[in-house]
């Protein structure tokens, strides 16, 4: 083994390969760039085929037949259900508690109550079987403390909604629309899988160890939590409330410029000249803006992008359309990254899966920079 100081350092392990997973690509065709989930195009995918086809998709390896659709879409719609200790937590935790932190501690609570939560770490059925389960468990999970906190009864899954308008009606109260109800699905499958950003690394390398899929599910949701990755969402929503008003736009983008400040919702450590999925999401928030009659946020946030796209050369991510396209469905902003974990549950756990199928521990190295070697001097010479 060659020395830790000839071995390269990339500082935020910048283009360093980690693994090797055929559930996501980012380097699309011929290497031009892009993003495709198990060989489909995020292209062809958007519009075609739900986030219940997607998850399947990550889980199963394939997109499912008609048959299989309607099987595994019955096993969600079975699943929907909470035990009741966490019901009642959600009551006792202190109300002041973000929803990021409550879903990270229901899926610590939901593991006790797996059925296959003593199966072996690397039991690949038992693994998809509690991938689905929590699939199915954490919109509920999200939505029932949402109306709780908010003192509202919590509304009961429907099996007869799918999981786009039943997460949606369970918040709510109410049926959303049919253009609200896709342009959700949607945001769902474009927020389902990204390979190996910062959460769903923290997964690998947690289950790495030979420890469980719920386990690795949690370190993903703390490490998605962060403003610089899944927090960005709700973030991005806040650069547009401070903006305020379309007559405010380009002062307040030139002084924030300025004044060198990171401007939420925009920039990717992979992509550099353009996010597909922030492409593909910011039609569906002008169709929203205009079906509830209010282009304000559109108006604010069309200058911003514009500047920090020609200006800084970084153009908007997935989290700077998502934020206006929540808002738009009544949503509380403290439940944007929430929502992006619930949907991207099922690319957390398709990595698991394949890091147990094929695991070896991760335990790279650090270059030591600290003081050299030294005596240890007696505590009165100190
Ligand atoms: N606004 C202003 N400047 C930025 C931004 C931004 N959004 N992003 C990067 N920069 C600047 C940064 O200040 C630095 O400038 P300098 O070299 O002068 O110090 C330079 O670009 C490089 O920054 P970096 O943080 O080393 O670059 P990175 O490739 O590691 O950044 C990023 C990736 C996503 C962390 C960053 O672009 C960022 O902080 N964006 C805002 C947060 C955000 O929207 N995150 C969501 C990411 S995508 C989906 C998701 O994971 O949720």
């Amino acid at each position: 083994m060659s020395s830790v100081a000839e071995e390269p350092y990339r500082e935020g392990l910048e283009g360093v390969i980690a693994n090797e997973t055929a559930i996501a690509n980012l380097e699309g065709r011929e290497g031009s760039g892009g993003l495709e989930y198990r060989g489909y195009r995020i292209e062809d995918l958007a519009g075609n085929v739900s986030y219940e086809e997607t998850a399947f998709l990550l889980l199963h390896g394939d997109l499912p037949t008609r048959a299989q659709l309607r099987e595994f879409d019955s096993r969600l719609r079975a699943s929907r259900d909470l035990p009741a200790p966490l019901v009642q937590l959600f009551r006792e935790i202190p109300e002041t508690a973000h929803p990021m932190d409550v879903i990270r501690t229901s899926v610590s609570v939901l593991a006790h109550f797996d059925p296959d939560v003593n199966a072996p770490p690397t039991d690949h059925a038992a693994n998809v079987r509690k991938a689905e389960r929590l699939v199915a468990q954490m919109p509920t999970a999200v939505a029932f403390r949402e109306r709780i906190v908010n003192g509202n009864a919590p509304i009961a899954p429907r099996a007869d909604l799918d999981h786009a308008a039943n997460f949606l009606n369970m918040v709510n109260g109410k049926m959303p629309s049919p253009t609200m109800s896709s342009a959700f699905d949607l945001s769902l499958v474009l927020y389902t899988e990204h390979e190996l950003n910062a959460s769903t690394f923290s997964a690998r390398v947690t289950v790495s160890t030979l420890s469980d899929l719920h386990s690795g599910i949690v370190a993903a949701i703390g490490t998605l939590k962060g403003p610089l990755h899944g927090g960005a969402n709700e973030e991005a929503w806040k650069v547009l409330e401070e903006v305020g008003s379309p007559e405010n736009a380009l002062k307040w983008i030139e002084d924030a410029l300025a004044q060198k400040r990171r401007i939420m919702g925009f920039g990717h450590r992979v992509y550099k000249t353009g996010d597909p999925r922030s492409r593909i999401l910011k039609p569906h928030c002008a169709a929203l803006a205009a079906e509830i009659g209010d282009d304000r946020w559109e108006r604010i946030a069309e200058p911003i992008e514009q500047i920090v796209t020609t200006q800084k050369h970084l153009p908007p991510n997935v989290d700077w359309p998502s934020a206006r396209l929540y808002h738009y469905m009544g949503l509380d902003i403290d439940l944007y990254t929430p929502i992006f974990a619930m949907a991207r549950v099922a690319g957390w756990a398709a990595h698991i899966i394949e890091q147990l199928d094929h695991n070896r521990l991760m335990r790279p190295r650090a270059r030591y920079i600290g003081p050299p070697n030294r005596p240890v001097k007696p505590l009165d010479a100190r």
